[in-house]
Parts: C-alpha cells; structure tokens; sequence
C-alpha cells in the first residue's frame, strides 16, 4: 500500500468516482446519492419518477429500467459522457404483493440486464458494483412471494457476477437493509400492530435512517474494500443477529 493509501481518508475516499445510482430517487437512493455529491463523487440518477433535480454533482436520467434496449442505450450515453463509470449501485427495487412477476421483473431481471451491459462498461479499468438485498434474502416473510423470490435470487446474483468477472478487478457486493423509513416501508410502519411487532424483532428497537446505510456503502466502493468481493453486508439494527 502506498503512502498516501495509508490515510484513512485517502482509503475511503470516493472523490471525483463516477459512480451510477438506480432507483436514486428512492427513500434510501437519494439521501445515498446526495452523501456521495456531498464527498464530491459525480453521482449519475436513474430513476422510471420524473423529478427535475438540481444539486451539485448530481445528474439525474428517467428511464423505466425495465426496457433492455432503452437502458443499453442509456447506459451508452452517460459512458460517452463522463468517459468511464467506477461504481454502480443499485438501490431501485418494488415490493408488490399482488404479482409475483413483477417483483422478477424489477428487482432482479432489471437488475441483471444493466449490470451486464454496466459491467462491459467497467472491464477495462475494473470497478465496484452494490446490490441492495434485504431480509428476504435470508428469511421467508409471508404474503409476499415475489419479493422474497426476488431477493432471494439477486443475493446469490451477486455471487455469480463476483465470480465471473473478478478477472477484470470488478468487485459485486450485497448490502441488506434492516427496516428503513421510507416510502417502501411506510404503510407497514403506520399500522401500529405491524410496527410493533417489526419493532419487537429489532434488537436496536427502532428503524433505521437511510444515511445509516452510507458507511457500510462507502466501505464497499471505496478502496478500503479492495479484496472483498461477492459477500453479504445486512445493516439491520442485529434483525438477523437474534433469536427469541
Ligand atoms: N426501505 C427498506 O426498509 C428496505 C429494506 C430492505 C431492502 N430494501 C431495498 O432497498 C432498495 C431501495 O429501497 P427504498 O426503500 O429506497 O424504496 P423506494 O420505493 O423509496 O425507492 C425505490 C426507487 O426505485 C425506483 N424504481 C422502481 N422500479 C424502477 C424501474 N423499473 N426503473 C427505474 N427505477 C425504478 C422507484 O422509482 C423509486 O425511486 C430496494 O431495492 C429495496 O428493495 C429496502
């Protein structure tokens, strides 16, 4: 490790990255994004929401990720753009418990179709990829098939990407959310049953804030990860950690 690596700042430093954020105007995306505009990364929104966003280093795209050829196309642009692409995220995600495919469709067929064409992307100068996996990747919670399936199957996704393409230096890693506040939890926290006994599974005993996610992200893009690859990181408040 060279001097200047030795720094702890240096380390973690995720300045002037060109780092892709889907699903960026999400609850946990866009608080993420902005953290990272905030460390000067050169942060590049896709999201399906319209939203005119103007902040400093962020640059925001619509599209329905859904659309294969839309997103090579896409992804083609913002190369040419901004010359390479050093870190993707994938923060979008749906939960829909009326279809089972849907949740498929989004949260894992999506996933694979862009990280592929990213992962071309990155081939020659290698990169670092998170998935965001969830407490269904790990447990069966009920009345929603899709979305465990589809968590279920992104976990092991990752795995196979690290894999596969850890010849090119690209890094894939999993972060799993405990409970976070946000639209996607947001009706199961306003029923106070639900709540409650989410509540009582936590060993922290409250939910989490989207910005608590940011250190273990942070970790896994920046150097200080450099030999990490295909693992799983939950930031759960101990939800996984506990018993009865
Ligand atoms: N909030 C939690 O407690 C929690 C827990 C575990 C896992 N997660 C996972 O973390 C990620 C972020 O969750 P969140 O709470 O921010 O959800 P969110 O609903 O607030 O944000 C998801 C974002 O993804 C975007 N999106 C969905 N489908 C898309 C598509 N086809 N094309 C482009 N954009 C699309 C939405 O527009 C939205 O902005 C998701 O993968 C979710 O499954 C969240």
């Amino acid at each position: 490790m060279n001097s200047k690596k030795k720094l702890i700042k240096n380390l973690f430093s995720i300045e002037k990255k060109n780092c892709i954020i889907t699903g960026g105007l999400g609850g946990i995306g866009f608080k993420i994004a902005k953290l990272m505009a905030h460390n000067k990364a050169n942060v590049i929104i896709i999201d399906r929401k319209k939203q005119n966003i103007k902040y400093k280093n962020i640059h925001c795209y619509q599209s329905d990720l859904l659309n294969e050829n839309k997103t090579k196309n896409l992804i083609d642009k913002i190369h040419t753009k901004f010359g390479k692409i050093d870190i993707l995220i994938n923060a979008l995600g749906i939960s829909d418990e009326n279809s089972f495919i849907n949740n498929i469709n989004t949260n894992l067929i999506s996933v694979y179709n862009l990280t592929k064409i990213v992962i071309n992307k990155m081939k020659t100068k290698g990169g670092s990829i998170v998935n965001f996996t969830s407490l269904n990747s790990e447990l069966g919670f009920s009345n929603n098939p899709g979305y465990v399936s589809s968590k279920g199957a992104l976990k092991m996704l990752t795995k196979s990407f690290a894999i596969d393409y850890a010849k090119y230096n690209i890094r894939v890693n999993n972060i799993g959310p405990g409970y976070i506040k946000t639209k996607m939890t947001k009706k199961r926290f306003q029923n106070k049953k639900s709540r409650n006994l989410r509540l009582s599974r936590i060993p922290f005993g409250r939910y989490g804030n989207p910005e608590e996610l940011f250190g273990a992200i942070v970790f896994l893009i920046s150097d200080g990860s450099k030999y990490i690859t295909g693992q799983d990181f939950y930031v759960d408040g101990g939800f996984l950690a506990k018993g009865i």
